[in-house]
């Protein structure tokens, strides 16, 4: 059955063009990084400054989850398993395709907080995987978004693919706002475009009590 929180998305919001399986786009390991050194060490003082720490759920995550230093007990989710393998922050790692299913395979409040790096606009599903985080942290925890304004065009939803970067905030502002469990979510330019690198953004809110 729809779910009509999406219909406040203009039609072909979440379309991308490439509707193929993720999992075969992400088959190959790619241990690059996606954002430059700048950008990496921002997203860490944001992960730090919010108060990341303890067991921690890295959101789409690959080889390199960018705290600094890392928390008590990184547990990250991503679509390949070779990448995951090399992360050496983490405790654990979980392949699983929040496009295909929201479905993570935790127990309810088990972590303190969230991280998704530069990943949120290749959910076509976006609302029932913020439910899902939200279930899986304790009251009070914070799930933080950072991104900044490169992409995987073809998997990139058309939505945001169209719009600017600080509609992008808005976006997942608006994520927050219609999923379940969350207040209401703050956002930062961390780093402005123009300021010589990759600019940065931040948006992020607490699990609601
Ligand atoms: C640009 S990479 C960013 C990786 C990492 N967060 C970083 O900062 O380097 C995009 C990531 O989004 C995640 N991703 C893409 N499609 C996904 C899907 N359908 N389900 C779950 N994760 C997905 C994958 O883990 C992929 O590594």
């Amino acid at each position: 059955m729809a779910d009509p929180r999406y219909e406040s998305f203009p039609e072909g919001f979440f379309a991308r063009l490439d509707e193929t399986d993720d999992q075969q786009f992400y088959a190959q390991p790619r241990l690059v990084t996606h954002i430059d050194d700048r950008a990496i060490e921002a997203a860490g003082r944001v992960y730090s400054e919010l108060g990341l720490h303890g067991q921690i759920l890295d959101v789409c995550g690959s080889w390199i989850s960018h705290f600094a230093p890392p928390p008590d007990a990184l547990v990250v989710q991503g679509m390949n398993v070779g990448e995951l393998r090399e992360n050496t922050a983490a405790v654990g790692g979980v392949v699983a395709d929040l496009n295909r299913s929201p479905a993570l395979p935790f127990a309810s409040r088990s972590f303190d907080g969230a991280s998704c790096c530069v990943s949120v606009d290749y959910l076509n599903r976006p609302l029932e995987v913020f439910d899902e985080v939200a279930r899986v942290l304790r009251p009070g925890a914070i799930w933080v978004h950072v991104f900044s304004n490169r992409l995987f065009p073809t998997k990139a939803i058309q939505g945001w693919r169209m719009s600017s970067d600080d509609e992008h905030m808005s976006i997942v502002a608006k994520y927050f706002a219609l999923s379940s469990g969350w207040d209401e979510a703050s956002a930062s330019i961390v780093l402005p475009p123009g300021s010589g690198g990759d600019p940065l953004y931040a948006v992020w809110a607490s699990r609601s009590s």
